[in-house]
């Protein structure tokens, strides 16, 4: 495990679209595994910003995201397919047959599951992941008690997590309880993950996940049995993370 310490978020972005981009550079046709939520969007905006200034060329690479939204299409703005869109794929050259996510309209889930999970075997496999970290150390939706086993499922979003959520829709009635998500089978099997965490607030949380017990009850945790895992956090305070816990 390699952690990236980043001086604020503006560095934390830098850091984690250097990785990106140095992946895609080595390997042109790499298979990038995608997250959504506020921690990308930095680094998001500087693969578009590379691309336009400085020819980082996305035309062979394909991307798988963790996790869509159940009930949510791509047309709804809170869906994940929508973020994507808006905030990388509609901004490069990457081609749109390229790109995956779950289908949130999918009639039957667990054929939609088999299917997402017979799609990253097709490709390969998943050259980079990056993961954000939820309040309650989830990784995509692998909510606490989650079985580490699990490949593609439906997850059922916790209260914790509800609440998070909430921020993006105007009603609680519109926000969606179930959300596809890759398991934790399939985030082990990346190549190489990077866990990227710009809330000072997660600093104990991640400090438990990387460094603490291993247990389903903190989904994060796992990760710490990843052969090649790259933590990118913002530097906490020392006030922030438990002694047992603060940063050699
Ligand atoms: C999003 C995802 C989630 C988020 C996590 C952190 O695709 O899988 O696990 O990465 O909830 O979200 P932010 O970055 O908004 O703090």
């Amino acid at each position: 495990m390699q952690h990236l310490f980043a001086s604020d978020y503006d560095d934390l972005s830098h850091k984690v679209a250097s990785l990106i981009a140095a992946q895609i550079t080595l390997k042109p046709e790499s298979v990038l595994g995608l997250a959504t939520g506020s921690t990308p969007m930095g680094a998001y905006r500087l693969l578009v910003q590379w691309h336009r200034c400085a020819g980082l060329s996305f035309s062979k690479v394909r991307t798988v995201n963790l996790d869509e939204y159940c009930g949510l299409g791509p047309d709804h703005p809170q869906s994940y397919r929508y973020y994507m869109q808006h905030n990388l794929f509609s901004l490069v050259d990457i081609s749109p047959d390229n790109t995956h996510i779950p289908n949130g309209l999918a009639e039957d889930p667990d054929e939609e599951c088999k299917r997402y999970d017979h799609l990253i075997c097709d490709l390969g496999g998943i050259d980079l992941l990056l993961l954000g970290l939820g309040d309650n150390g989830h990784i995509g939706f692998n909510e606490p008690d989650c079985l580490f086993g699990l490949s593609t499922h439906l997850a059922h979003l916790t209260p914790c997590t509800l609440k998070a959520n909430s921020r993006f829709f105007s009603t609680p009635e519109e926000i969606p309880r179930q959300a596809y998500t890759m398991g934790i089978r399939s985030i082990m099997e990346a190549r190489h993950i990077i866990l990227a965490v710009s809330d000072r607030n997660r600093a104990g949380t991640v400090a438990a996940a990387t460094r603490g017990f291993i247990s389903p009850e903190l989904p994060a945790s796992i990760l710490q049995l990843h052969p090649n895992l790259t933590v990118v956090m913002t530097k906490p305070d020392s006030e922030d993370v438990p002694d047992d816990f603060r940063p050699r």
